[in-house]
């Protein structure tokens, strides 16, 4: 048993913010159906493909254990399908641009009226406000979320990260958001409407950065390394390069081999409380209890020569060989790792946190599993659906159309030509 299961989703999401949500309900035992435009379908299958005719990496890892149905949302036949599946599914999840979904006759009002228990989830780029109506990808987001303005380098123009925060991380916020919603319609019966928008969603990774902003009123940032620096701050949150957003002087050092392998750093904090080990394994047992050096305030105007004699110690040493050293004495490091080391990593696969799957098209990939592990809700990673792969088996056995049905539906054209042929 899955903790899902049961659960019928209409999976009415594209490109990346949508579709990671409903990969994680369809992990946790959800049937999600994925509605996509006839022989067209998600903008992503054929985005950045690296196989030819092969659906893309883009799409593949974005959208495993999902069924794929071609249905066209705006042809009337189409849309006979598409209101029976809000008749049949829990929740209904899209991130159409701001409009999209109302124009198709398919708004909150008119789901509702055809459903009164659904939930309606929707990511937009945007709250309600100045900016409801505009469309919005990843990088936007990091910039109107907080994020970009405190990445980077001080020296720097400001800078997006690699990690998905406003497409995945939205993504995230929204499947925790229809969790919720259908825990509390065991208790009300009722859906409701669950809004993720990507300005908020990056905004609350960012958090330290606004808590940040509010105590620059009460004065400089002292743990920040601009301080220590004595480089004055200005009226807005800075750009702190490595520094760590907890307080702790951090900083990312180059390990043995960094000249050719640019990922050969770790990350080195120098944790109050294990000072005494960092000192004794550079080599400076003396800055224990020197003046000026043994607690965190006399070092802070120190960091940039102390984290030079760590750098020192730490390009004698592989990146690996400085956590082997540094970890059972509670000195808080990380690797650099590369994307190749982590698809290589026996223990990611041990875990099921890195995948292989075999897919038709495009033979075995390597993707990211779910992330969250349940005790008693295991999750076998599928492959992605092929365009309209289930089109016929949804239409008979969620929506329960004969035969006779699924010819007449396949004939109009609302689910593509393929399926027509199939239907024949
Ligand atoms: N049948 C018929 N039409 C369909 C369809 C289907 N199965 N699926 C989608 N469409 C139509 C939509 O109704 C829309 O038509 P309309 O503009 O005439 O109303 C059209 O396809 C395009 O949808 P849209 O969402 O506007 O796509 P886009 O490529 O123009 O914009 C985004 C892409 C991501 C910018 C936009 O969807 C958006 O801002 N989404 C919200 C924020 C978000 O999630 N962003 C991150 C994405 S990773």
């Amino acid at each position: 048993m899955k903790a899902l299961e049961g659960v019928k989703i209409l999976d009415f999401t594209h490109v990346q913010s949508g579709p990671t949500c409903t990969q994680l309900l369809a992990w946790f035992g959800a049937d999600v159906i994925k509605v996509e435009r006839p022989g067209v379908g998600d903008a992503t299958r054929k985005q950045l493909q690296d196989v030819p005719d092969a659906d893309s990496l883009y799409f593949t890892m974005l959208n495993h254990n999902k069924r794929s149905i071609e249905l066209n949302s705006k042809d009337e036949t189409g849309k006979e399908v598409l209101t029976r599946l809000v008749q049949e599914c829990d929740v209904l999840v899209e991130n159409f641009a701001p409009g999209a979904l109302d124009r198709m006759g398919f708004g909150w009002e008119a789901i509702q009226k055809i459903n009164p228990r659904m939930i309606m989830a929707s990511v937009k780029g945007f709250g309600p406000g100045k900016y409801e109506d505009c469309k919005v990808y990843e990088n936007v987001a990091q910039c109107a979320g907080g994020s970009a303005s405190t990445t980077g380098f001080l020296d720097g123009p400001p800078l997006v990260t690699g990690a998905q925060i406003g497409d995945s991380g939205t993504g995230l916020h929204l499947a925790l958001g229809i969790v919720t919603a259908l825990f509390q319609r065991e208790k009300t019966g009722k859906g409701q409407k669950v809004l993720a928008a990507m300005q908020d969603g990056v905004l609350n990774l960012a958090r330290v950065k606004l808590r940040d902003q509010q105590r620059l009123d009460h004065g400089p940032l002292k743990e920040y390394s601009q301080f220590g620096a004595g480089i004055p701050f200005g009226e807005a949150t800075p750009r702190a390069g490595n520094d760590s957003g907890g307080g702790q002087p951090g900083r990312i050092l180059k390990c043995k081999g960094w000249e050719t392998d640019p990922n050969a750093y770790t990350y080195f904090i120098t944790q109050a409380a294990v000072w005494k080990n960092v000192c004794d394994v550079i080599g400076e047992p003396d800055w224990k209890d020197a003046e000026g050096y043994a607690t965190p305030p006399e070092r802070l105007d120190k960091l940039d020569a102390i984290f030079a004699r760590i750098e020192e110690w730490t390009m004698t040493k592989t990146k690996f060989e400085v956590m082997d050293i540094c970890n059972p004495l509670n000195i808080p490091v990380g690797p650099i790792l590369s994307m190749k080391e982590i698809a290589e990593d026996e223990g990611l696969r041990a875990t099921g946190t890195i995948v292989e799957c075999d897919h038709p098209e495009r033979g075995r990939y390597v993707s990211v599993g779910c992330p969250i592990k349940l005790s008693d809700s295991p999750v076998e990673v599928e492959r992605s659906p092929l365009l309209g792969e289930h089109t016929e088996e949804i239409l008979k056995s969620v929506l329960g159309y004969s035969d006779e049905d699924v010819g007449r539906i396949a004939d109009s054209g609302a689910v593509g030509e393929v399926k027509k042929m199939a239907a024949e």
